[in-house]
């Protein structure tokens, strides 16, 4: 069971906290490209670890992330005008340039004060149509750490971004819970789901609970990597050739907010990026190697119903107070009352309230990968709170870390294999002693 002490450890953020500390010593994502789409585009408000920043875009198209209040009189830059290669305060027009600094200030015009000082400005990179920053101290950022969906043409991904109004870490241990996938979520995994005997795997591209979830209480067998862990769902899988098998599937967990959830020719890499203690922002970057078709995704994931979830402000509207759309008169037709994937996920996390006493919880072997999340997390927090190191920052490509879709692996052949490059995924670098 997790202790009061423990529940805080994991899941307050801000600057002063040990997971707030940790989080600082990564690259996170702090928008989608799509959010700051042209030069001097209007900036965009964003808020990262119980602070506010603005991103924009300047005329030569390079992206600068900058604290949100002015460093002249605290206006909020967020309403500034972006020309001539920076962005000026509204108030004063004090004008800075995307590394901060001070272009202009008109009301003050003394030279030497604007090359003195700087306003606070964030070292930033666009990769896999994203924009990441590191807010930790200056002189100890990390390597910019590599993944697949970084490669190939940009039509084989796409991105979703999910404002949703509860903590992070209850969103990402939903994705490391695998006994809920085929019991929240058969109305996909399973629409036959009154009738037990019935469950067809669905093979489809984009359905990614559908594969082999009529076996609900799967065996689970985790294993720690130099930057989390990985872990497998072990079913029992047809005889092939004679022999026994098993279905295993199997999930990557990157600290300190990736997982890779595997699809047949897809992967989906989810972030949970924390925006403070209460809210979570969620990026799903679906890749693969051919075209992928947002749309579909799109109604897959539920995001098509805008009750829940509008393109243009990418907020998740679904609380208590709208008991989350559930629409009760199809209680006895569908499973949750809810369609789609975000829908039922997102509001299985807001209802457990904005942060779960998990010292009240009762769990079973079934959360053994959850449990493991929580673990590594708390591991990395000692790690760098000992050692100053974070977990996994020296391995700079994690290009090759995979997760691996339903696959019937036979009896006595190990998962892992399958998965060559999730333990020593960087071979020119070594992990730092744990
Ligand atoms: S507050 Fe921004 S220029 Fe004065
Ligand atoms: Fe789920």
């Amino acid at each position: 069971m997790i202790s009061e002490h423990d529940n805080r450890r994991l899941t307050q953020v801000g600057p002063d906290t040990p997971m707030g500390r940790l989080m600082r010593s990564y690259w996170l994502p702090v928008c989608a490209s799509s959010q700051v789409p042209t030069p001097d585009c209007d900036p965009l408000r964003t808020r990262m670890l119980g602070e506010n920043y603005i991103v924009f875009r300047n005329t030569d198209g390079v992206v600068g992330v900058l604290d949100e209040y002015c460093m002249h009189r605290r206006a909020s830059l967020a309403i500034g005008r972006v020309e001539d290669n920076g962005i000026r305060c509204l108030y004063h027009g004090w004008k800075f340039g995307v590394d901060g600094t001070i272009q202009e200030t008109p009301n003050h015009c003394d030279e030497r004060f604007r090359q003195r000082l700087k306003a606070p400005a964030y070292p930033c990179r666009e990769a896999g149509g994203l924009i990441w920053a590191y807010f930790g101290p200056k002189n100890q950022e990390p390597p910019f750490q590599q993944y697949e969906f970084f490669q190939g043409p940009e039509e084989n991904r796409c991105i979703f971004r999910i404002n949703i109004p509860c903590n992070y870490l209850q969103l990402f241990e939903g994705g490391t819970d695998s006994s809920h996938v085929g019991i929240l979520h058969c109305n996909m995994a399973n629409p036959e789901w009154k009738d037990r005997a019935s469950f067809v795997p669905d093979l489809d591209d984009y359905t990614s609970v559908a594969m082999a979830s009529g076996d609900n209480a799967p065996e689970l067998e985790i294993e720690n990597t130099p930057y989390g862990y990985h872990y497998a769902a072990k079913r029992e899988g047809p005889q092939v050739d004679g022999s026994p098998t098993h279905s295993v599937r199997a999930t990557a967990v990157i600290m300190p907010v990736l997982r890779i959830i595997p699809l047949r020719e897809y992967q989906f890499f989810v972030f949970e990026v924390p925006q403070d203690d209460h809210k979570t922002s969620t990026y799903i970057v679906c890749h693969g190697p051919k075209p992928f078709d947002r749309e579909k995704m799109k109604v897959v994931l539920g995001l098509t119903d805008e009750r829940y979830w509008r393109e243009t402000d990418v907020e998740y509207r679904a609380t208590p107070e709208n008991l989350w759309f559930q629409d009760r008169s199809r209680i006895n037709e569908t499973w949750s009352g809810m369609t789609g994937l975000i829908p039922e996920d997102s509001s299985i996390s807001v209802s457990m309230g904005p942060i779960v006493e998990r010292p009240k919880e009762v769990l079973v072997a079934a959360d053994a990968a959850v449990v493991r999340l929580r673990e590594r997390l708390l591991d990395a927090i000692r790690l760098h709170e000992e050692k100053g190191d974070a977990l996994g920052v020296s391995f700079p490509d994690l290009s090759r870390v995979r997760s691996l879709a339903d696959t019937n692996v036979p009896v006595g052949k190990r998962w892992q294999d399958y998965l060559p490059h999730n333990m020593s995924p960087s071979s020119k670098t070594t992990e730092p002693a744990e």
